[in-house]
């Protein structure tokens, strides 16, 4: 064995100490598999001798979950030995579970996913009170399920509704939570404390059983057949429906497995779990989340976007100029990091009331037990609000917020870098503005570049590093460790009108709003998005954010674009947008009027007007190509920013995607979803949209050369 060291005291209690080789954490992996399998069988060879079984772990945590790198290489091929494997594995926790002997988990560290099953396994779980460890199963969050016992333990262990947030939602908890809710039995002060706990459980239960090995075994709750539980149930997949859209096979699976393995015995329930997770495993699903959450988001992480060879570097005192929306949310996620912030605006007042939105998200914080007063007030006491510029002096890197006007940034840029030492970094939080011409008016272009962030900034944890032409290889790497010094997720993108984001975010709205303008009723276009699984219609989201604002931006464009030679192309959704701000007076939800109606007393709805004004076509739409027009032409438009090399590299299209504009998480990401497609059938069907709706849909170069090769996006830099 090469994962489990084993040991027998001279008491017979034998210790399994997980100890995975070259691996700073155990993962549940073939080397794993095979070591389980042979510690179950010398434990059955040595059974008359062994009075008792500890499984407790030599890393910093008990076992971190399934091997996610080995899982996505198992295709529909491998299903039928993916689910003779799973069954193997759950073959010998059942064998260690019902030896007669007693078996404690001991957990010293973490345990998620198969970590968490391996200790549902158990007779007895312990648990070092650390505030860091976690124990549940966050299988779902990745496409997948608890698939070695996982759903039918914690059905058995705490009935099937107590069971579900922890199913569903991967909801995680702490040792002291953990403890609480039933799911370890003891806690322990250190790693001594736990063993010696569970050497004094296994001599006072000799012989223990599980819950669910018990004769007189009532499922806590109620079978599914109670009335309680039945009543639940009529309803939960519905509910599920209502929130996945149908998108998420995963949850789907879990309730199905939970609740059909609750009515039959635990061996069959076992394999309907085997079922289930062998066909979310081979899914395609499960493939694309792996890919972005897990391999995508580590390498993002790990900094593969940042320049290598530049020390890393944390900024020491930050100032922010514009105490406005953002400039206020971007103080707020700097100070609550424990970084000084100066922040400045126009007025005293002004700059104080930037503070004040600091103020009130600590305040909520602290109502909900979140934050003592003190950490509040320590956070606070880092924001030092003002109107003189000269208190900049000393900050190492500059985030400016103030409107979005060319002449304004540089004004504010220059009177900043005067103040500033010669390494500082000054950086833009424009959305549109190409951060190379704001460089022009930086005495220090080098040091310029862009940070992006996203609305609200204490929600979002997403930030679009933009590197003008001139942003120095320093620049980039210290931007980065800043966005990751306040932990929020950085992405890197090159220079370029609209960058990354804001390019494929303005695909999808224009794209509602023109499916409008051609008749499509609009109820329909917004549950299209709802239905490929955006977050939000591209009628309500524009609202939100403002129509005039689209129409002021597409102007700036224009002219950009004229001023550089070029021609602009005027996107068929702008004819909808000048009407409903000139001629409709309808410009969002702030002026209470726009795509919809905003009652003072009632909920909003659409503007019935838009029936009058768009009547519906004659010809209809096929629903799937509404919705399947608001994923291609995001694609289609993260193709093009690859192909002009604004993009760097797949992970940051896919996550920057997820994370900045709500692209569907279940397509792994806005270039991962033509992956999921397949190049070729993307290519044909963007043909049959381009023929239909307009040449916007037109696949770029690079997508038909990789269709014609069977190229795929991967996970190499662009
Ligand atoms: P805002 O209008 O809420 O705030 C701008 C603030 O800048 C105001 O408080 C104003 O008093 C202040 N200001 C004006 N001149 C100043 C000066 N000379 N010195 C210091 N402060 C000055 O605007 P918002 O929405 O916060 O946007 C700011 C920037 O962030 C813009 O460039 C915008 O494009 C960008 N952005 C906005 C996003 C959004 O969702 N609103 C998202 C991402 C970027």
């Amino acid at each position: 064995m090469t994962v489990f060291q084993w040991h027998r005291d001279d008491a017979g209690i034998v210790t399994l100490t997980m100890d995975a080789p070259g691996q700073s954490a155990n993962t549940m992996n073939g080397a794993f598999r095979a070591d389980l399998g042979a510690a179950v069988e010398r434990l059955r060879g040595e059974r008359e001798a062994v009075r008792g079984v500890i499984v407790t772990s030599a890393k910093d945590s008990f076992l971190a979950g399934g091997d996610l790198d080995e899982l996505l290489t198992f295709g529909p091929e491998q299903a039928d030995a993916f689910f003779a494997s799973l069954e193997q594995m759950k073959g010998w926790l059942r064998e260690l579970e019902t030896f007669g002997f007693p078996v404690v988990a001991a957990l010293n560290g973490t345990a998620l996913g198969g970590g968490w099953e391996i200790a549902l396994a158990c007779h007895h779980r312990i648990a070092i009170d650390s505030p860091r460890s976690r124990f549940g199963l966050p299988e779902v969050t990745l496409g997948l399920m608890p698939g070695a016992g996982g759903v039918t333990r914690m059905v058995r262990l705490l009935g099937l509704q107590e069971a579900m947030p922890y199913l569903m939602e991967g909801k995680q908890v702490k040792p002291a939570d953990a403890l609480k809710a039933g799911l370890v039995q003891d806690l322990a002060v250190d790693a001594a404390d736990m063993m010696a706990k569970a050497r004094a459980w296994i001599a006072a239960n000799p012989a223990p059983r599980q819950p669910w090995d018990r004769d007189n075994y009532r499922m806590p709750g109620g079978l599914p057949s109670s009335p309680k539980v039945a009543g639940l149930l009529t309803v939960a997949p519905a509910m599920l429906r209502d929130k996945t859209k149908g998108c998420y096979p995963a949850p789907e699976a879990i309730l199905a497995s939970a609740v059909e393995g609750a009515r039959v015995a635990f061996d069959t329930a076992c394999r309907i779990e085997s079922r289930y997770m062998t066909s979310l495993t081979v899914g395609p699903v499960a493939k694309n989340m792996i890919t972005a959450f897990w391999q995508q988001m580590r390498a993002l992480k790990s900094g593969v976007s940042r320049p290598a060879g530049v020390p890393s570097w944390r900024a020491a005192q930050v100032g922010v100029l514009g105490a406005g929306m953002m400039g206020s949310g971007i103080a707020y996620a700097a100070a609550s990091k424990g970084l000084p912030v100066v922040l400045k605006d126009v007025s005293l007042e002004a700059a104080e009331k930037g503070k004040g939105y600091s103020r009130a998200l600590l305040e909520k914080s602290v109502e909900r037990g979140r934050l003592t007063t003190e950490a509040m007030n320590k956070t606070l006491n880092l924001i030092r609000p003002t109107v003189d510029a000269a208190d900049l002096a000393g900050c190492d890197l500059i985030i400016e917020a103030v409107f979005e006007s060319v002449e304004l940034k540089a004004r504010v840029t220059a009177e900043a870098e005067a103040l500033l030492g010669p390494d500082a970094i000054m950086a833009s939080n424009t959305s549109t503005l190409p951060i190379s011409k704001l460089a022009d008016a930086s005495k220090r272009p080098a040091n310029f570049i862009g940070l992006h962030f996203f609305s609200p900034v204490d929600k979002m944890q997403l930030v679009e590093i933009v590197v003008g032409r001139q942003t120095s290889p320093e620049t980039l790497a210290r931007a980065f460790d800043f966005v990751l010094q306040i932990g929020k997720l950085p992405i890197v993108v090159n220079d370029s009108r609209g960058f990354f984001t804001s390019r494929v975010f303005t695909a999808f709205v224009m794209e509602g709003i023109v499916m409008l303008g051609e008749g499509r009723p609009p109820a329909a276009i917004e549950n299209a998005a709802l239905m490929a699984g955006m977050p939000v219609g591209p009628l309500a989201i524009s609202d939100e954010i403002s129509l005039s604002l689209y129409a002021a931006i597409a102007a700036q464009n224009k002219a950009g674009v004229e001023a550089e030679g070029g021609v602009y192309v005027r996107h068929p959704g702008e004819d909808v947008v000048e009407r409903m701000v000139g001629e409709f007076k309808r410009p969002g939800k702030a002026a209470g009027a726009g795509f919809y109606e905003y009652p003072k007393d009632g909920r909003k709805h659409l503007w019935p007007g838009l029936a009058q004004h768009y009547p519906v076509a004659a010809e209809e739409a096929p629903f799937d190509d509404l919705r399947d027009r608001i994923l291609y032409i995001q694609a289609i438009e993260a193709v093009r920013c690859y192909e002009e090399g604004v993009l760097r590299s797949v992970g940051d299209a896919n996550l920057g995607s997820i994370f900045g504009i709500g692209f569907p998480g279940w397509t792994g990401g806005v270039l991962q979803f033509i992956n999921h497609v397949g190049p070729a059938a993307f290519v044909a069907r963007a043909r049959q949209l381009a023929e239909r709706y307009g040449i916007r849909f037109e696949s770029p170069q690079r997508l038909i050369e990789m269709a014609e090769t069977g190229a795929r996006f991967t996970n190499e830099a662009a």
